[in-house]
């Protein structure tokens, strides 16, 4: 048997060998896409769990309230939403507005108002700020944060900067 006899024995080796070939890459190819279709399904949820997602409300700089001006009644306060964090709004016993961080500065805690101290009050600690935000007693170690109100028809426009 010479070469050529062997060749013919076993077929022609030019296109079935390449179809062969070019199938098995194809069927490579499905599979990677698979595999790595499984590893996306995998790992996504896992990386999204543990990246955070940003904070882009916490850059809000400022945000209308729902309340109308002539609905919060003097000596009063009621929390509402800055961005992702709570700030408290009070109209003091002279009637002006005024919205600070509702933060406590000691540790976190969410103030309040006492309408019968006329302060902002936070009840973990029994921490008081007055009606500038100032710590006035108790642990908290600085003042609350305080925010630009500003009256715009029938809305109340909170803003942060510096306010007075
Ligand atoms: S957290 Fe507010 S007084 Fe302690």
């Amino acid at each position: 048997m010479d070469g050529e006899e062997v060749r013919q024995a076993h077929g022609p080796r030019d296109g079935s060998q390449r179809d062969g070939a070019s199938r098995r890459e194809v069927v490579n190819w499905i599979l990677g896409l698979g595999a790595g279709g499984v590893a996306a399904a995998v790992f996504y949820p896992i990386v999204r769990y543990i990246v955070p997602p940003e904070e882009a409300q916490s850059a809000a700089n400022s945000v209308a309230l729902s309340v109308k001006p002539e609905d919060v009644k003097s000596n009063s306060g009621q929390i509402f939403k800055f961005g992702n964090k709570p700030a408290i709004l009070i109209r003091t016993p002279t009637g002006d507005l005024r919205a600070f961080t509702a933060v406590c500065t000691h540790l976190g805690c969410i103030v309040e108002y006492r309408a019968d101290l006329s302060q902002i009050w936070c009840p973990c600690h029994n921490g008081h700020y007055n009606l500038q935000g100032i710590n006035v007693s108790g642990p908290p170690p600085k003042p609350l944060t305080e925010y630009v109100v500003n009256v715009q028809g029938d809305r109340i426009v909170v803003s942060r900067g510096q306010a007075g």
